[in-house]
């Protein structure tokens, strides 16, 4: 094709009069008198054509590719939504390169077809501008990530997509090998241990924008596939880091979106983070902030007088008269999915008066220290969990503040708030009783900590860092452990047994023993920056042929059986064939 010709949007009333070969495909074709009008779409946008011809025009129809020759004219209605409004073509030769079936789904902005048709089609729905525009953001911020880490002396290096066990903590997809019967490789969760192997040889600055795979439950932001824009550097400091990540994603909002972010970045310590917005990746564009009642422990009532519980909440304003049981029930659930055993009672003040479930045990004097102690005003309504887990808690009091600040409108969706949460801890206790990593295994412990490491290491603080924008998780990384020593305690306090670490991570232990420099890195979620950027709450938005919610692409309809050839070569047999 002409790699020269002229874009479709950006023909303008300076090409007046010129001869032009134009491309696309026929977007909207209008018949007007004896002329017909025909809206031809390419990347760059659309542009009119006029065909005098008419026997030349009843052969295009919706979608069909076509190649034109003709003269730009001035338009004698111009139409001011349209870039090209004011100009159009005289088509003199018209070509049908390729002709099209009706399509499944509207190719425009606004179309009413359904998701999993959308991907079903997914060639079709690429054809639509936004998601055209989607791609064109995804591609200039890694061209800005290329030539930012290119400009500080990165290289940009592959590490292998058949693997060994990588421990970022979700499930591995696993390939078979031929060779080697009952082996299987596992696609890389991260580049982690690779990139620190990289440091371990001397390559000091090193990148990459690395596919990842989990197999993980899927959510709004989260795919089986997704890119990581990966970094790892030696000889530098957390500090050093920070200010780097300041200046990276700096450098993209300008890039991109030429906007200027105001640096430093605020900065939160988990701690704070859990206490003050329940969650580590708090939205703090609004305020409602989670709160100790401990006042309320005057009460009468055997949740709170319990000693162990911890009493929380939130205060919202303007919303007792929404807050029906059947609210409180759907909130008390919202609760419960994060601690099952948490106590959840609304306290409404309604016409002066304290009106709640609980009520009844309190006394008049309760209910004017109430009044008194929350500042309450009629229509607020405190939301009260207790519960002896703080944490969950709190985190169920996260997603109640979240749920509040959504349905009181008080996000502003248009600007960036951008923060660290640094000082995660090293553990954290899994569901099974057991510790594991916060982070992953490799993440340096606080040096002030390291006094607890053995004796109660889930006191023990890490150098990780996220980077959260808008409430989410955009960026996490840490320092690592660079002594085999360290490591070895690390996978001890883990529970691993000798043997495990062995087999697992024996050839990363020993690489430590051979002079390793202290390094640290991170990794940035490609797909939800670009998520950020161009404003979509749908991580299928911005990839080209994503996987729907069940881990399944509509349009190949992966993953699919094999011959049964495939599985005797791998040394495989299917025991329990899913019912499809
Ligand atoms: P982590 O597991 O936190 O860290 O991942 C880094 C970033 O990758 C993005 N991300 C995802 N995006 C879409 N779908 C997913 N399933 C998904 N999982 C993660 C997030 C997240 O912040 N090796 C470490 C990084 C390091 O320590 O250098 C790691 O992978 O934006």
């Amino acid at each position: 094709m002409d790699l020269e010709r002229t874009r479709n949007g950006e023909i303008s009333l300076k090409d007046e009069g010129r001869t032009l070969k134009v491309y696309g495909f026929a977007k909207r074709i209008r018949k007007l008198g004896g002329l017909t009008f025909i809206d031809l779409r390419d990347r760059s946008g659309i542009v009119q054509l006029v065909i005098k011809d008419e026997e030349v025009a009843k052969n295009v129809h919706h979608e069909y590719v076509l190649e034109v020759e003709g003269v730009v004219r001035r338009r004698e209605n111009a139409n001011a939504n349209l870039k090209t409004g004011e100009i159009e073509i005289e088509v003199t030769h018209l070509n049908i390169l390729s002709e099209a079936k009706t399509t499944p789904l509207i190719i425009d902005d606004k179309t009413d077809a359904l998701e999993d048709v959308r991907l079903k089609y997914r060639y079709l729905d690429l054809r639509r501008p936004i998601n055209q525009e989607r791609l064109r953001v995804r591609h200039q911020i890694k061209m800005s990530v290329h030539r930012y880490l290119d400009s500080l002396g990165f290289y940009e290096i592959e590490t292998p997509i058949l693997n060994l066990s990588t421990p970022e903590g979700a499930r591995d997809y696993l390939v078979p090998s031929r060779l080697h019967h009952g082996a299987f490789y596992a696609l890389p969760q991260s580049p982690q241990i690779f990139k620190q192997l990289l440091m371990v040889g001397g390559l000091e600055r090193y990148y990459q924008i690395a596919r990842c795979f989990r197999d993980e439950d899927l959510r709004a932001d989260r795919q089986p596939e997704f890119t990581q824009i990966d970094i790892e550097m030696s000889f530098i400091t957390q500090e050093e880091i920070l200010k780097f990540i300041e200046n990276f994603i700096s450098t993209l909002f300008k890039d991109v979106l030429s906007l200027d972010i105001k640096k430093p970045f605020k900065r939160l310590t988990y701690e704070e983070a859990i206490r003050r917005y329940g969650s580590d990746k708090p939205d703090t564009r609004f305020a409602m902030e989670i709160e100790d009642y401990d006042d309320l422990r005057k009460i009468d009532f055997a949740p709170f007088k319990d000693e162990s519980h911890r009493i929380r909440g939130i205060k919202v304003h303007d919303v007792a008269h929404l807050t029906s049981r059947k609210v409180i029930d759907e909130e008390t659930s919202l609760i419960h999915k994060y601690d099952k055993n948490a106590t959840f009672v609304a306290i409404k003040m309604e016409n002066g008066e304290i009106v709640s479930s609980i009520a009844k045990f309190m006394s008049d004097e309760d209910k004017l220290n109430i009044i008194k102690d929350y500042d309450l005003k009629d229509g607020d309504v405190l939301f009260v969990a207790a519960s002896s887990n703080y944490q969950r808690l709190s985190n169920g009091l996260g997603a109640l503040r979240l749920k509040y600040g959504e349905k009181l409108s008080l996000i502003d969706k248009n600007i960036f708030d951008i923060l660290f949460i640094i000082d995660f801890p090293l553990f954290e206790r899994a569901e099974d009783g057991s510790i594991t990593s916060t982070h992953h295994p490799f993440t340096r412990p606080h040096d002030e900590d390291l006094k607890y490491l053995e004796s109660d290491p889930l006191k023990v603080r890490a150098y990780a860092y996220d980077l959260v924008i808008n409430g989410q998780e955009t960026c996490s990384g840490s320092m690592r452990i660079y002594r085999s020593d360290m490591q070895q305690l690390i996978f001890k306090i883990l529970g691993l047994s000798k043997e495990e670490v062995e087999r697992r991570f024996g050839f990363f232990v020993d690489a430590f023993k051979y002079g390793t420099p202290p390094h640290g890195g991170m990794a940035f979620g490609l797909d939800r920056l670009t998520m950020l950027f161009t404003k979509t709450d749908n991580i299928r938005d911005v990839i080209a042929f994503p996987k729907n919610l069940n881990a399944v692409c509509p349009m190949s309809h992966a993953p699919s059986r094999v011959d049964e050839k495939q599985l005797t070569d791998l040394g495989i047999a299917v025991t329990d064939y899913e019912n499809n």
